[in-house]
């Protein structure tokens, strides 16, 4: 992990934005880069939607006027980090616990920019464990039955609820984390669409179809893929 392939990422994507836009900003350590460079742009008019409270504290302030889903339900550009980014720009997101708040954001956007550091790029999906967002009640019920859809997946190990020293992490939302160690996706749209069936899951972190560019930070600067 690298801050300066962020840093660099994170000002490389702040050039794609223009006066008067609806910009989308994620959460994260990679985001937070590119929220400072957009604010030392002092662009004008731009109207930011934040995808988590931390994001929103961070935007205010660096004095970015920021505005909601409902104000502004149609975003020109989200710049957003992720945790693994595989073949086709298929994304795992919500290590930060944001998910869907920015999954939300990010299917509310005409272009979508994701942005990391080099060691994010991967040849194939799951070393980092699939953030699932459950609803609390009965989230164990639902657990199992996650457990069941990772077992049809050939992923023997059910998924973890995520626990900080204060007991469950809650998002935003207030839903639990529930995380998965894949290891190997093999089939992330059929897993996407398995999870998301079952009562209970609110969302999960795999960002399929969504990226229309990423951008690599490197030692010196950056890459592009699209
Ligand atoms: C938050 C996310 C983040 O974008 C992801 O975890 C990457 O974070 P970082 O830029 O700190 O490595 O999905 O929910």
């Amino acid at each position: 992990m690298s801050d300066q392939q962020k840093k660099n990422a994170g000002e490389a994507a702040a050039a794609h934005v223009e006066a008067g836009m609806v910009v989308g900003l994620g959460t994260g350590s990679t985001a937070a880069w590119f929220v400072k460079a957009l604010a030392a742009r002092n662009l004008p008019d731009l109207r930011c939607v934040p995808t988590s409270e931390r994001t929103a504290d961070l935007a205010r302030e660096l004095g970015l006027t920021l505005s909601t889903l409902e104000d502004t339900p149609r975003i020109d550009l989200t710049v957003d980090g992720a945790d693994e980014i595989g073949p086709g720009l298929a994304l795992i997101k919500g290590g930060g616990a944001a998910l869907l708040r920015e999954k939300l954001v990010w299917e509310a956007s005409s272009r979508c920019i994701c942005i990391a550091d080099a060691a994010k790029v991967v040849p194939v999906l799951g070393t980092f464990p699939l953030p699932i967002e459950v609803v609390a009640f009965g989230h164990k019920t639902t657990a199992n039955r996650i457990a069941d859809v990772l077992a049809d997946h050939d992923i023997p190990m059910p998924a973890r609820v995520r626990q900080a020293d204060r007991g469950l992490i809650r998002t935003d939302g207030g839903n639990l984390i529930y995380d998965a160690a894949c290891k190997v996706i093999n089939d992330p749209a059929r897993l996407a669409a398995d999870l998301k069936s079952l009562t209970g899951v609110v969302e999960h972190g795999l960002f399929l179809d969504l990226t229309d560019l990423a951008i690599i930070g490197t030692d010196a600067g950056f890459e592009t893929i699209n």
